[in-house]
């Protein structure tokens, strides 16, 4: 039985400027985006994240038609199903450690695996309008927090798993 995973309202502290950060992002700036996610992981507190045992929640920032961006709070040995993407996806490490595993669909072959530990991350541009871009699976080595922002709501993301 798969477990239904949980949205909460992120709640921040300080005025760190979101919106800024989704259009850096959206306009593929990684590099300046990231010099912002490094202050932002400084404040980030880890009681304001909802966690759910074995599993891993998603903690909403910003979602509109164009922009989705959260926290997502994972609890050691947490997996997500085998999923893909849309147009554009970035993920950054805030602490922890996640391993991603890639897959080629038609048929769905697993690719090679990658682990990422605090301060690394990992974007994916595909097909504009498309969901199965990037198809990956994501595990938590440890208890982990991370940053992600999408070019469409994620949630709509094509499952390849049965
Ligand atoms: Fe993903």
């Amino acid at each position: 039985m798969l477990k239904k995973i949980k949205n909460y309202d992120y709640v921040h502290t300080t005025d760190f400027d979101f919106k800024a950060l989704c259009k850096l992002l959206s306009q593929e700036n990684y590099d300046l985006a990231v010099e912002k996610i490094k202050a932002l992981a400084k404040e980030i507190q880890v009681k304001n994240l909802a966690l759910d045992k074995s599993s891993y929640t998603r903690n909403v920032i910003i979602h509109n038609n164009d922009c989705w961006l959260g926290l997502l709070h994972w609890d050691k040995g947490a997996t997500t199903r085998i999923h893909g993407h849309p147009e554009q996806a970035f993920l950054y490490v805030v602490e922890g450690e996640l391993r991603c595993k890639n897959f080629d669909k038609n048929p769905l072959t697993e690719l090679k695996s990658k682990g990422l530990s605090g301060g690394e991350y990992l974007y994916s541009k595909g097909v504009k309008g498309k969901l199965d871009n990037c198809i990956h699976q994501i595990n938590a080595k440890q208890k982990s927090i991370s940053l992600h922002y999408y070019s469409d709501n994620p949630i709509k993301g094509e499952v390849f798993d049965i």
